[in-house]
C-alpha cells in the first residue's frame, strides 16, 4: 500500500492542533539567521501544503513537491481556496527535476526520516543542491537518534473527534536498532457517527532516525556546508527529550 494514500484525507484532521503558522515563523527566522531572507522557497515533501501556504502568505515565492498524489491534490485545492498560486507537483525529492534558482529549501515534519538510507538522504540533498542558488540555505528536521534510543518506541493511541467524524489512530512500532529504523504500523478507524459507518485503514510508515554526524557527512558529500543542529523549535543542542531535531546548511560547492 502506498504510504500516505489512504492516510492523506485524514492527515489534516490528525494534525489539526499542529501550529503550522508558528512553525513557519520559526523556520523563517532560522533561514534569516543564515542569510536567506526572501525570494524563492522550495518545500520538499510538502504534504498537504500547510507550511508552503504559510510561507506564501509571508511573501515567499513558493513551490512544493511531494511523493503522494493525494497529498498534492489536497495541497492544490487548499492553495486555490486561499487564492494563492503555488506550483505543487507530485514527484520524488530524491530525483532532481526542473526546480532551479531557489533561495531556500525546506523539508519539514520528518521528511528526512522517511529517507531510510544514507544514499536516499544524500539524493534528497542533491535535489536541494540543484534547486538552490549558490549560497542558498536548506532547513529540514529529522528524528533525532539520541531521543529515539533514550525514549524508546511504544504503542500510541490518538482519538480525535470533529463531529460527526471520529478518528481513532493506533500506532504500533517495530524498532530495528541495527538499521536505525522504526516501522510505524498505523491502524485508523474512521467513523461517521451520524451515518453509523466505520472504515478501517492500515498503513506502514518506515522511518530512519539520524545522528547529526551522519547527516553532516551526507550534507558535505552533497555540496553543503552544515551550519547548525538543534532541538525542534529551540536553539538548544539536540537532546534526549526532543524526538525531533533540525539542521540548517548552506550550499557550498559541487556535490
Ligand atoms: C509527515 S509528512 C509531512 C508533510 C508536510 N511537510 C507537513 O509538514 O505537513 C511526510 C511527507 O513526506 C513525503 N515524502 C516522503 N518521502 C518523499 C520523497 N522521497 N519525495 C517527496 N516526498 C516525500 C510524504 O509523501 C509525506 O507527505
Amino acid at each position: 500500500m502506498t504510504v500516505f494514500a489512504d492516510y492523506a484525507p485524514w492527515y489534516d484532521l490528525l494534525y489539526r492542533d499542529k501550529d503550522y503558522a508558528a512553525e513557519t515563523a520559526f523556520v523563517e527566522a532560522r533561514l534569516r539567521d543564515h542569510g536567506a531572507t526572501s525570494g524563492k522557497l522550495l518545500d520538499l515533501g510538502c504534504g498537504t501544503g500547510l507550511h508552503a501556504i504559510e510561507f506564501a502568505r509571508r511573501g515567499w515565492d513558493v513551490a512544493g513537491v511531494d511523493l503522494s498524489h493525494e497529498m498534492i491534490a489536497s495541497a492544490k485545492a487548499r492553495a486555490e481556496q486561499a487564492g494563492l498560486s503555488i506550483p505543487f507537483r507530485q514527484g520524488d525529492a530524491r530525483e532532481a527535476r526542473p526546480e532551479r534558482g531557489f533561495d531556500a529549501v525546506v523539508s519539514l515534519f520528518h521528511v528526512a526520516s522517511y529517507q531510510t538510507s544514507r544514499d536516499a538522504l544524500a539524493a534528497m540533498f542533491r535535489t536541494a543542491h540543484a534547486a538552490l542558488k549558490p549560497g542558498g540555505v536548506i532547513f529540514f528536521d529529522y528524528w533525532y537518534g539520541g531521543a529515539v534510543l533514550a525514549q524508546g518506541v511504544e504503542t500510541r493511541v490518538k482519538v480525535i473527534e470533529q463531529k460527526p467524524l471520529r478518528l481513532t489512530r493506533i500506532a504500533q512500532s517495530d524498532h530495528d536498532e541495527q538499521a536505525a529504523t522504526v516501522t510505524v504500523n498505523y491502524t485508523l478507524f474512521c467513523e461517521d457517527t451520524d451515518r453509523a459507518t466505520i472504515r478501517r485503514v492500515e498503513e506502514a510508515h518506515h522511518l530512519r532516525y539520524w545522528f547529526p554526524f551522519e547527516i553532516d557527512a551526507a550534507l558535505e558529500a552533497s555540496g553543503f556546508r552544515p551550519a547548525v543542529h538543534a532541538a525542534w523549535l529551540t536553539q538548544d543542542a539536540p537532546h534526549t527529550k526532543s524526538w525531533a531535531a533540525y539542521a540548517v546548511a548552506r550550499k557550498s560547492g559541487t556535490p
